[in-house]
């Protein structure tokens, strides 16, 4: 299974330490042998950490350059970031990233090699239309990405299940990623309002290969009984 903590525009730098120190004694103390990847902001990536991956929330696809409030990769190497998240929907619909500019920020990452989490997924109105509507427009989200990338991770995101409480049901999660399995053999995460209550059953489903949290993943407590939930499943769905 693979973990993924998104902290959006959230903890200060100490925050972030201290979060850090929690989740990687818990890692080490039980032996976790799932991938558990940490996005903390940009303030707070200077950590060596032994058995977490620290990734990014965002880049811009250039080595350097005069990109005024931007992060290219020549700071990202500074703190040896190699895991990026590219495709949030919060970038697509807040920050109005558009496809052409994702697909050229997944190409430019994925050239210097980088563990890319790619987000997709629909807002409401498209989901009311019918699942046919809806795996269109995850589709078109896929415009310009290379689904044999090696080091691909998808995130399957619905818009409307980001930071509201709200999910799909359980079945209805199982058919995205049933879908979305026949066109990548990346692992395939599910995101959208998981928490401890919800992450076992969820991570139980068909093809479903790990979860990415924002909200519930605050607390270090809380994602740690995620992770826990994942090594329980890694006997039961074996
Ligand atoms: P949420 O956010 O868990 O707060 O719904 C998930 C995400 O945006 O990755």
């Amino acid at each position: 299974m693979i973990l993924a903590a998104n902290f959006k525009a959230n903890k200060t730098r100490q925050e972030t330490q201290a979060y850090m120190a929690v989740v990687e004694s818990f890692v080490s103390a039980n032996d976790i042998s799932d991938t558990v990847i940490v996005f903390p902001p940009f303030t707070a990536l200077e950590h060596i950490s032994r058995n977490v991956l620290i990734g990014v929330q965002n880049g811009y696809p250039v080595q350097n350059g005069a990109y005024t409030g931007e992060i290219a990769l020549e700071q990202l190497e500074e703190f040896d970031i190699r895991t990026i998240l590219i495709g949030h929907s919060e970038r697509r619909h807040i920050m109005k990233e558009s496809q052409e500019l994702i697909a050229e920020k997944f190409r430019f990452f994925a050239e210097q090699g980088f563990i890319i989490v790619y987000c997709v997924g629909e807002p409401l109105a498209v989901r009311q239309e019918g699942e046919g509507k809806l795996m269109a427009y995850v589709e078109a989200q896929f415009e310009g990405i290379d689904l044999t990338y090696p080091d691909l991770i998808i995130a399957y995101e619905p818009v409307w299940a980001i930071g509201t409480g709200l999910t799909p049901s359980m079945e209805e999660i199982e058919r995205v990623h049933d879908a979305l399995r026949l066109q990548t053999t990346a692992p395939i995460l599910y995101g959208g309002s998981v928490k401890v209550e919800n992450a076992g059953a969820i991570m139980a489903l068909n093809n479903v290969d790990g979860v990415l949290v924002g909200s519930a993943a605050l607390s270090a407590h809380d994602f740690c009984e995620m992770i826990a939930e994942a090594v329980q499943l890694n006997t039961d769905k074996a």
